[in-house]
Parts: structure tokens; sequence; C-alpha cells
């Protein structure tokens, strides 16, 4: 029987040790042991940027990037997209088994019950300027929610936990909702609980003078892109929202950071940028010379590769359907045959086959959003609504784990040695 443990060999010193190997992984702590003299604090891992780090031990979401498998507490995501709610997709990351049919009502109810915000929130966000973005007043709007509900301090009582959950999603089509109105300078629409949470959310965002049609069609499809987007392990915002929480700061303060760091363009933001590279390109015709320039180091092809997946996201995949469902009602977005050219090209291209670049979340999803009446500078927050079972989930996990600490990586110094302070008068 081979041992599932690693010899390391120190040719520093000539000593070895064995340090145990567990699910694949050795504990960094354990390199510590492996010192070459007295005081060096001993061996360290470098790894920026986490590229071969397991930072926690996780039973929500799997990923095999090479196979381009996804799946939500082991359910493939193509069956979850296919079959389950929004809500339902939430309590399963949440709780870590499907709800029974009482379940899913309990916490649909649950929910309901806390889709209204303080009317102060109104005030708060006529503070931002007319053309702030979206991103950045929903950021501040979640970390606001804080200031009103400073029982969420309370993070070691599970009761708590359950109601900051509630509010959070509750509240955050609302807030999502009131950024989009704010962008429009159009009044806000509050919460109507007889609708369902995607139709609630479509309603407070597109109704005017009372009314709305609702278009099933594009309501499930929204439903699908935020199923798509609840949960993806150990990403840039999800470890954000850990780190974050780590320090035992209130669910409402950790998940706005996790929003801070989806709004970047290599992040969430890449949904966005995917439409405004696709404007600077204009036309067809000019997608070869734009793959060069990308070739050429001149930027990125937006929407195109990814940490984890050297093959085909399979989010991209399923996305590619909504999006025909979605066209079918709104008609072709233009911008459509742009994006086709580019994933022919690219798929063929010896520079992104060789780099294993494939369309990723991002590429498509930008392109629906747009036709279903959102604009660009509003898509990440559509991530973020997505996104948000899966931070809190992943929060409550760090929480719950005996071996997580507050986050606080080493670093390798690599400044001046002690020297004297020079006086200003001597510089
Ligand atoms: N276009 C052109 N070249 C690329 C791209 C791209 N989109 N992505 C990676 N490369 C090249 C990169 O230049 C590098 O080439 P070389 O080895 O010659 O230096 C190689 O591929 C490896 O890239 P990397 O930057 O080391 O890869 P990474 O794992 O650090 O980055 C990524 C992953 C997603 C940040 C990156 O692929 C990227 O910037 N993509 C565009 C932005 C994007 O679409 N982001 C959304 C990600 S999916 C949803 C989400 O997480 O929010």
């Amino acid at each position: 029987m081979p041992s599932e443990t690693l010899t390391i060999v120190d040719n520093r010193t000539g000593r070895d040790y064995e340090v145990p190997i567990a699910d694949g992984t050795i504990r960094a702590t354990d390199l510590r042991q492996i010192s070459a003299e007295e005081g060096d604090g001993g061996l360290m891992s470098y790894d920026p940027a986490y590229l071969n780090t397991s930072s926690c031990r996780s039973a929500i979401t799997y990923i095999d990037g090479d196979a381009g498998i996804l799946r939500y507490r082991g359910y493939p995501i193509e069956q979850i997209a296919e079959e389950a709610s929004f809500l339902e997709t939430a309590y399963l990351l949440l709780e870590g088994e499907l709800p029974t049919a009482e379940q899913l009502a309990a916490w649909e109810g649950d929910v309901r019950t806390h889709t209204y915000v303080h009317t102060n929130f109104t005030k708060f966000l006529e503070g931002f300027r007319y053309d702030a973005h979206p991103m950045g007043m929903l950021l501040g709007a979640i970390g606001a929610l804080s200031t009103f509900y400073p029982d969420a301090k309370h993070i070691a009582d599970p009761e708590s936990r359950y109601l900051q959950r509630v509010r959070l999603i509750a509240k955050m089509p609302t807030i999502a909702a009131f950024v989009f109105r704010h962008s429009r300078g159009l009044p806000y629409v509050f919460p109507r609980n007889d609708l369902g949470y995607i139709g609630n959310y479509v309603n407070m965002t597109f109704e005017i003078g009372g009314r709305h049609e609702p278009n099933p069609v594009l309501q499930r499809a929204l439903e699908i892109l935020l199923i798509l987007h609840a949960d993806h392990e150990q990403n840039c915002s999800t470890s954000a929202v850990r780190s974050v929480g780590s320090s035992h700061v209130d669910p409402f303060s950790a998940v706005s950071a996790g929003i801070a760091a989806l709004y970047g363009p290599l992040h969430g933001g890449a949904n966005e940028a995917v439409l405004v590279m696709l404007d600077e390109i204009g036309d067809v015709k000019n997608v070869p010379a734009f793959i060069e320039s990308v070739k050429a180091g001149k930027g990125r092809l937006m929407g195109f590769g990814h940490r984890v997946y050297e093959s085909y996201d399979p989010r991209a995949k399923l996305i590619k359907k909504v999006a025909d469902q979605v066209f079918e009602q709104t008609g072709l977005n233009p911008k459509l045959e742009i994006a086709l050219e580019l994933e022919r090209i690219a798929l063929e291209d010896e520079y992104f086959v060789s780099r294993k670049l494939y369309p990723n979340v991002d590429f498509y999803s930008g392109l629906i959003y747009q036709a279903m009446g959102y604009p660009t500078d509003y898509f990440t927050v559509l991530f973020a609504l997505g996104r948000l079972p899966g931070w809190i989930a992943q929060w409550e996990e760090m929480l719950n784990d005996s071996e997580q600490k507050i986050s606080r990586p080493r670093q390798t110094y690599i400044g001046q040695g002690v020297r004297e302070f020079v006086p200003m008068s001597k510089r």
C-alpha cells in the first residue's frame, strides 16, 4: 500500500521530511518545520494569485475545469438550469439539499416578507450623482444595509445569520431595481409580494405608470442566467467575501466587498466590457483586424479565457441556448453577428487554441441583457444578483469551519534592509 505522504529532501541541509497528503493537498504549514538555519521561520510556499493553493475545504460547488463540469452540491448545472427556480437553487446552495415543497414554500415566504427596504434608503440613493455607476451604487447600498441592521453583527448566532441571509436575498432585487430607476431618473417602484422573485424584480425595474406586461420567456431566461451565476467556488469575489468575512464583520459588509471585487473588468465587469468591445469593433469586417490586435498584445478578447476552465465554460454553452430563446422574442441583437464571428475565428486560431481560451459566462450574457432592455453599465448588477446565494453560502461555510481563522496571507519581503532615517534637509 503506497503511503499518503510526501517525502521532501532539503538539499540545503540534507535533511528529509515526510508530510501527509490529504485530498490531494499538503498543508502549507507542514512546510514550516523545514528550516535551513535557526530563526529563518521555516519554508513557505509562494503562490501569487493563489494559482495552486486550496484556501478552504468546501462542499458547495464542484468544478472540473478540463472536462467543463460544474455542479452545485453534486447536481449538474445543466439539470439545475433546466428544472429549478432561482430561490430553489439558492436553498440548495445554502442548505446543502434540494428543498421539499413545504421547505421551498417556507423559504419563499420568508424572502417575500423581507423585500421592503427602510424608506431612508431612497434618500440614501438620491445622494448619488445621476450618472453614478450602478455597481458603485450597489456596493455602497449593500454595505449601508449593515447600518440599518446592527443585529447583523451577531454572526455567531445561527438564527441571526438566517435572518440576514433572508434580508440579503429579499432586499437585493429591490435595491438593484432602485439603482436601475435612479440611473433613469424614474420614481422607485416598490415590491409587489403577489409576484414571484423574478417577476417582482422585473416589475420593479420596468413598470411605468403602474403597468408592465411580463414576458414569461424573458423572465425564465433571466432566472436561468441568475442560476448559472449562483456560485462558482473560490473566484475573486467569493474569496473577497470569505476573506473580509473572516474578520467577523457583518454579512452586509462582507457581501459589499464581494460586489466590489465583482465590479472589476477581469471578473463580473467582463460582461460590460464585452459589449464595449463589440461596439468598438462595430462591424463583422473588422473582426480579423481586432483578433490580430489582441494577439499583438493590444488588449484582451473580453469574455474569453478562465482561470479554471481550459475547455468551453459549461455556463457559456447553456447561455447560448438561452440567447436563442430570448432573440426569438426580442429580435436579433445586431452585435450577435460580431460575437459569433469572434468566437468562430478565435476557436480556430492557434493563439487562442494553444492557450485554451474559450468563451466564458460573460461572452454572451451581455447580449441577452441588452436585448432584455438593461443598459450596459447595469449588467454586472445582474451578475451580483445571481451570485448572492453563493457568497452567503460560502460565508456561512467559512464561519462554520473550525479550521478557518482571520485571513492573513504571508509575504516574501524583498525590500531594503535596515537603514538610517535621512532628515529632509539631507535628502
Ligand atoms: N484574450 C487574449 N489573451 C488572453 C485572454 C483573453 N481574454 N485571457 C488570457 N489570455 C492570454 C494571456 O495573455 C496569457 O498569454 P501568455 O501566456 O502569452 O502571456 C495566457 O492567455 C494566460 O492568461 P492569464 O492572464 O495568465 O490567465 P489568468 O488565469 O490569470 O486569467 C482571466 C483569467 C479570466 C482573468 C483572463 O482569461 C482574462 O482576462 N479574460 C478576459 C476577461 C474576462 O472575460 N473575464 C471573465 C471571467 S469569467 C466570469 C468571472 O469570473 O467573472
